[in-house]
């Protein structure tokens, strides 16, 4: 797929069909993912595989409760009640969670772990399988309790927890703002750079 097609037609994914992508198609993305720049080409990144929506849905139920015990009075009602809800599974019943941990505490390292976040992202997007970057799953990874459960090394910290699977709906694009830009000595006239 040509990248330019695959950064503008990749959406959040939040409903997935019942087929789980195989261990083969998931390295395959994991693979892709580590073709991210990263600085001084340090490779200071893991990836933690979760398969299972059971074991996902009984996790999203323990990192609601985490998320809700984490949340700072002054945020919006309207996040408080989505974590407040019973039936809200934060990784949206997905067959798998990819979770992009730094395994080094130097400068640069979490940087490096979302740009291969968002390469894994556009990779699986043009394989035909749907993503959806979790937010709110990333402080109760970095619990000391999860990380002993789920056998993430202490010194590890989860950046960018990924849900992926089979997309079932792709939404309607949500649209951006254009971006605000300052030029500081440009810009360039077309002309010039025509004329190299
Ligand atoms: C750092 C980050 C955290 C996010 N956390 C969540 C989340 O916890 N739950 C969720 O449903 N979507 C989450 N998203 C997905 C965004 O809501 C989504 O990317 C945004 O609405 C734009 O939609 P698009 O990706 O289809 O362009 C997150 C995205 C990013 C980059």
């Amino acid at each position: 797929m040509d990248v330019l097609r695959a950064i503008y037609g990749r959406r959040a994914i939040r409903q997935f069909e019942a087929d789980t992508p195989s261990g083969k198609v998931i390295e395959s993305v994991i693979a892709d993912a580590v073709q991210a720049p990263n600085s001084i080409n340090r490779q200071a990144w893991s990836f933690i595989v979760v398969q299972g929506r059971e074991r996902l849905a009984a996790y999203s139920r323990e990192a609601k409760a985490a998320a809700l015990g984490a949340l700072p009075p002054a945020v919006t009602s309207e996040l408080r009640g989505m974590l407040q809800a019973p039936d809200f599974n934060i990784f949206y019943d997905a067959p798998a969670l990819v979770i992009v941990c730094a395994t080094l505490d130097e400068p640069m390292v979490h940087q490096d772990c979302c740009l291969a976040a968002q390469t894994l992202m556009l990779a699986a997007h043009a394989k035909g399988l749907g993503t959806c970057w979790i937010g709110f799953a990333e402080g109760w990874l970095n619990l000391a309790q999860t990380k002993r459960e789920l056998g993430i090394p202490p010194g590890h910290v989860a950046v960018a927890p990924i849900i992926i699977g089979y997309p079932r709906e792709v939404p309607k694009p949500p649209g951006r703002r254009a971006a605000a830009i300052m030029w500081i000595g440009g810009p360039v006239a077309a002309e010039t750079v025509a004329a190299g």
